[in-house]
């Protein structure tokens, strides 16, 4: 494995070394990166040798090892600790994953630790996620119905094969792992959506209870919100729990196709 080394004109700085403890036979070694924008400083990124004897099988135990015991100053996001939150999102070893399900096991030699690329800093490893939040309250990821709400104790009610519909796009946990690997949404991220908020649009026009599917349609009839997407592919193959924001993307398109 090439030793880890960074562009003669890069910005990043090699940072400081924390060794593994003394008598430490299993190390592997973790470059996180590390920036603070409110220091003035560039970024730069620290190694932490982690004897893997002493640590649990997953990169985000290792984070979690690092700043109990290493290095307090090293922030993230986790919450869930099981791919439920999506909190733990990052660029590991090239690939934007989940910390929690991605064994340490799979890095062949350093375990290299970015941010999700493409987004603003807040610190470290944390991105500042304001604009998709904000773009994925644009599209109302919610239930909207025009007819009066069903007789109290029951519910708005779905046959098996209505609900099937649904499967493949409930699952996503927001982590941005897709839009973040997306070069549509790295270049006009203000304009376009990106995968992770179409696929979420999708998820309601595509449930038969929501009453308000010509609606979300116009919403997305829009030369960058929709059309963007020239897919690329990139953010089915990111995705860490399996979904395709493409598959989601291509049926609002055909939706659009089928209603001129
Ligand atoms: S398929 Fe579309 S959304 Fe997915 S990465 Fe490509 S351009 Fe982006
Ligand atoms: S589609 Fe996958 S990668 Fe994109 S936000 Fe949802 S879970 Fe994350
Ligand atoms: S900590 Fe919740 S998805 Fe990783």
């Amino acid at each position: 494995m090439a030793e880890f080394s960074l562009p003669a004109n890069s910005k990043v700085k090699i940072g400081n070394t924390h060794k593994a403890p003394e008598g430490a036979k299993r190390v592997k070694a973790f470059k996180i990166y590390r920036y603070d924008p409110d220091s003035g400083q560039n970024p730069r990124v620290d190694t932490y040798e982690i004897d893997l004897d002493e640590c649990g099988p997953m990169v985000l135990d290792a984070l979690i090892k690092i700043k109990n015991e290493v290095d307090t100053t090293v922030t993230f996001r986790r919450s869930c600790r099981e791919g439920i939150c999506g909190s733990c999102a990052m660029n590991i070893d090239g690939t934007n994953t989940l910390a929690c399900l991605k064994s340490i096991d799979d890095v062949q030699g350093e375990v290299k630790v970015y941010p999700l690329p493409h987004m603003p800093v807040v610190k470290d490893l944390v991105p500042d996620l304001t604009r998709p939040y904000a773009q994925l309250a644009s599209i109302e990821p919610w239930l909207k119905s025009k007819s009066p709400p069903p007789p109290t104790d029951e519910e708005r009610r779905q046959s098996i094969e209505e609900r099937e519909k649904l499967d493949g796009l409930w699952e996503c946990v927001l982590c941005f792992c897709c839009s973040t690997s997306c070069p549509s949404y790295w270049w006009n991220g203000d304009r376009y959506l990106g995968p992770a908020i179409l696929l979420q649009a999708y998820r309601w026009i595509a449930d038969s209870r929501d009453e308000y599917t010509g609606e979300r349609l116009d919403a997305l009839e829009d030369p960058f919100r929709l059309y963007r997407c020239h897919t690329i592919m990139n953010c089915t193959k990111t995705c860490p729990k399996g979904l395709n924001p493409a598959k989601a993307i291509g049926e609002i398109k055909k939706l659009m196709v089928q209603r001129m």
